[in-house]
C-alpha cells in the first residue's frame, strides 16, 4: 500500500542535495490522494496523506446517488501549506473511470507535468493506477483549491488548498482569532457525466444543477436538508478568516451573512486593499479570503448563497435555490424560532451589485507584497468571447449543436495531451495559428448580429509566447444569439493583472487611459462582465504549456478554452523540466467534449 516507487525516493534526496545547496525554498509535503479507503494512522506515520478517489453514497434533496469523491468526503480533504512549500500528492485512482487532478491558482514554476487538465498536460490518470502529482508553490498565499480536470468530474472532487505566510512575514492584517472554510457547490441529483455526454452528442443544452451547496449541504430551505444544514460556531468578539472558494459547476455566486460585514482581503491567492461590503459576488474558479467579526448579539444568522445570473432577465431557467448554513454564537441564550436572512443578499439578477463590487479591488502593492505591471507590451491579443453553433450530422440527419468559441475558433482536445506532443516535437497534434484578433469586427455587444457570426470553426489551435514577453489580453464579450452572459475567463500558470474592464466595445485608444497600472488586483480568474471587456497583463515567466478557459464546464466542453505555450529563455533555470517517469499513458480520448464535426462550417477567414 505505502511502497513509493524509486524515483519517489529519487526525488526526497534529489530535494535534500537542493536544500543543502540552498536551492530548495519551503517545506515538502507529501500526501497519498488515494481515491480509497482513509488510512489515517498512516499519516501519523509517514508524513503521506493517503488521497483516494473512490465511488461513495450521498443523499441530497431526498434522493440518493453514488458519486465519484475524494477520501470519501464532499468537498475533499484541505490540502494546508506554506509559502514555498511543495507538495507531493499521490492520487489512487479507485473509481472505474479516466480522472485527472488540477491545482487552481498553483504557478507550477516550470513544472506543467503536474498541472492536469487532461489532454493539455497529461493523459487521464486510469481506473486502477495512480500517479503522484507534484504540486509547488512559490508567491501564492491565501486560499487556492484543487478539482479534477476531466470530464465534470469536478462536481464532486474538489476541496481547499490554505497557503499559510511565513512567519517573517505574516499576515498583511491582525492574526484572525480563527478560521474557517466554505466551499460553494452545484449539487446534481443524476449522473451528471452521463447527462452531460448525451447532451454533447446531440448538441443539446446541459443539465442544471438540482441546487447549489455550502461545504456539501443545501440547507434549511431545500427538501430533506435542514437536519445537515452546516453549521459555524463562533465567539462573540472574535474576528475569523473566512476562506470562501466558488467550486460550483456553471454559476456565479451571491455571498452574504446576515448582519455581518464581509471584509475581502485576499483574492485567488493574492491580498487586496480591503473591501468592506454587506454582500459580494465570487466567479466560479475565484477564492476569496474575508476577514468575519462575530460582533452581533448572540444568536443564529444565515449565510446565504444564490446564483448571480447574468443572461437575459427573460432566461428564468437557473437553479434558482437560496442555499443557506447557520453562523451560530456560542453561549447561553435562547435562540430565536429560525435564524435571521441576511436581507443584503443581492437577488439573481443584480447586475450593478455583481460589477461595482468587482470595480472596487486593488492589490496591496506595499513593500512586502510589490507589483511588478507590465508596461512594455510585446504581444496584445483581442479575443472575442461567444457562444456559437456548429453544423453536424446526427444519426443521418443534419442537426446543429452549441458551442462556444474564443476568436471564432471552437477548441477541439487531441488525442495525446499537448504537453508531450511539445516536448517530444511530435507533430499533428496542435497547430501553432491560435488567432490574436477576431476573424471580423462587427458591433460585438450589438443586440442585433450579422448571421455569420453564429457558426464556428473547430481546431487545436494555440498561441506560442516567447519566454518573458510582455503580454495584454483584452477579452471582449459578444452577444452573438442574443446570448451575453458573464465569463469567467481562467489562466493556468500563472495570475495576471487586471488593468482594466467596462461595458460595450472596447476601444482601443480611450479605454487603456483608464487603466489602473498602480495597484490593480492580482487573479488567476476573472469575470468578463456580460457585452462588456476586460484588460488583463502578465510577463510570460513561466515556461510550459498552460491552458486557459471560462470556468463554466458548459462552456469548457463546448470549446471555450485554448493553450499557450511559453517556450524556454535559454538557460536551466528559465527552462520546462523533464516529465517525471511515469506520466499516465495517452490510451482513450477525451468523451465529454463536444466533437469535432469534420463537417462543420463556420467562418475564420475575414468575411469582407
Ligand atoms: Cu479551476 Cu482549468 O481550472
Ligand atoms: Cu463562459
Amino acid at each position: 500500500m505505502m511502497g513509493r516507487p524509486l524515483w519517489f525516493l529519487g526525488l526526497l534526496l534529489l530535494h535534500g542535495i537542493l536544500n543543502i545547496l540552498g536551492l530548495a525554498q519551503g517545506e515538502v509535503h507529501y500526501y497519498d490522494f488515494v481515491l480509497v479507503p482513509v488510512l489515517s494512522h498512516l499519516c501519523e506515520i509517514f508524513p503521506v496523506k493517503i488521497i483516494q478517489l473512490k465511488e461513495a453514497n450521498f443523499t441530497r434533496l431526498c434522493s440518493s446517488k453514488s458519486m465519484l469523491v475524494v477520501n470519501e468526503s464532499f468537498p475533499g480533504p484541505v490540502i494546508r501549506v506554506t509559502k514555498g512549500d511543495t507538495a507531493y500528492v499521490n492520487v489512487h485512482n479507485q473509481g472505474d473511470y479516466g480522472v485527472t487532478i488540477h491545482w487552481h491558482g498553483v504557478h507550477q514554476p516550470r513544472n506543467p507535468w503536474s498541472d492536469g487538465p487532461e489532454y493539455i498536460t497529461q493523459c487521464p490518470i486510469e481506473a486502477g493506477a495512480n500517479f503522484t502529482y507534484e504540486i509547488i508553490l512559490s508567491d501564492e498565499e491565501g486560499t487556492l483549491w484543487w478539482h479534477a480536470h476531466s470530464d465534470w468530474t469536478r462536481a464532486g472532487v474538489h476541496g481547499a488548498i490554505v497557503v499559510l505566510p511565513l512567519n517573517k512575514t505574516g499576515f498583511p492584517f491582525p492574526q484572525p482569532d480563527g478560521e474557517e472554510i466554505v466551499v460553494l457547490g452545484s449539487w446534481y441529483k443524476g449522473d451528471v457525466n452521463e447527462e452531460v455526454a448525451e447532451d454533447l452528442e446531440s448538441g443539446a443544452d446541459t443539465p442544471r444543477s438540482d441546487c447549489y451547496v455550502m461545504n456539501g449541504q443545501p440547507g434549511d430551505f431545500l427538501p430533506c436538508s435542514s437536519d445537515s444544514t452546516y453549521r459555524w460556531q463562533v465567539d462573540y468578539g472574535k474576528t475569523y478568516l473566512l476562506r470562501l472558494v466558488n467550486a460550483a459547476m456553471n454559476a456565479e455566486l451571491f455571498f452574504a451573512i446576515a448582519q455581518h460585514n464581509l471584509t475581502l482581503v485576499g483574492l485567488d491567492g493574492s491580498y487586496v486593499k480591503p473591501v468592506v461590503s454587506d454582500s459580494l459576488m465570487i466567479t466560479p474558479g475565484q477564492t476569496m479570503d474575508i476577514l468575519v467579526t462575530a460582533n452581533q448579539p448572540l444568536g443564529r444568522y444565515y449565510m446565504a448563497t444564490r446564483q448571480y445570473d447574468s443572461t437575459r432577465p427573460d432566461v428564468t431557467d437557473y437553479d434558482q435555490t437560496n442555499v443557506t448554513a447557520i453562523l451560530e454564537y456560542r453561549g447561553n441564550y435562547t435562540p430565536s424560532a429560525a435564524p435571521i436572512f441576511p436581507s443584503s443578499l443581492p437577488i439573481y439578477d443584480d447586475f450593478n451589485s455583481a460589477v461595482t463590487f468587482t470595480k472596487r479591488l486593488r492589490s496591496l502593492a506595499d513593500n512586502d507584497h510589490p507589483v511588478d505591471i507590465p508596461k512594455n507590451i510585446t504581444t496584445r491579443m483581442y479575443i472575442t468571447v461567444t457562444m456559437n453553433t456548429v453544423e453536424f450530422d446526427y444519426e443521418g440527419e443534419t442537426k446543429t449543436a452549441l458551442a462556444s468559441s474564443l476568436n471564432n475558433v471552437s477548441w477541439i482536445n487531441p488525442s495525446t495531451d499537448v504537453l508531450l506532443a511539445y516536448y517530444r516535437n511530435i507533430s499533428g497534434v496542435y497547430t501553432p495559428d491560435f488567432p490574436d484578433y477576431p476573424p471580423n469586427f462587427y458591433n460585438f455587444t450589438s443586440d442585433d448580429m450579422p448571421d455569420y457570426t453564429t457558426e464556428t470553426v473547430q481546431g487545436t489551435r494555440l498561441k506560442v509566447l516567447n519566454y518573458n514577453e510582455e503580454v495584454e489580453i483584452v477579452f471582449q464579450g459578444t452577444n452573438v444569439f442574443d446570448a451575453s452572459e458573464d465569463h469567467p475567463m481562467h489562466l493556468h500558470g500563472y495570475t495576471f493583472y487586471v488593468v482594466g474592464s467596462g461595458v460595450g466595445n472596447f476601444d482601443n485608444v480611450s479605454d487603456p487611459e483608464t487603466y489602473n497600472l498602480v495597484d490593480p488586483p492580482k487573479m488567476n480568474t476573472v469575470s468578463l462582465p456580460k457585452k462588456g471587456w476586460v484588460a488583463l497583463r502578465f510577463r510570460a515567466s513561466n515556461p510550459g504549456v498552460w491552458l486557459w478557459h471560462c470556468h463554466l464546464d458548459r462552456h469548457l466542453s463546448w470549446g471555450m478554452d485554448t493553450v499557450f505555450i511559453v517556450r524556454d529563455g535559454g538557460t536551466p533555470e528559465t527552462s520546462i523540466r523533464g516529465p517525471p517517469p511515469n506520466m499516465p499513458p495517452c490510451t482513450s480520448s477525451s468523451k465529454i467534449r463536444l466533437m469535432p464535426f469534420p463537417n462543420s462550417r463556420g467562418s475564420s477567414e475575414s468575411i469582407n
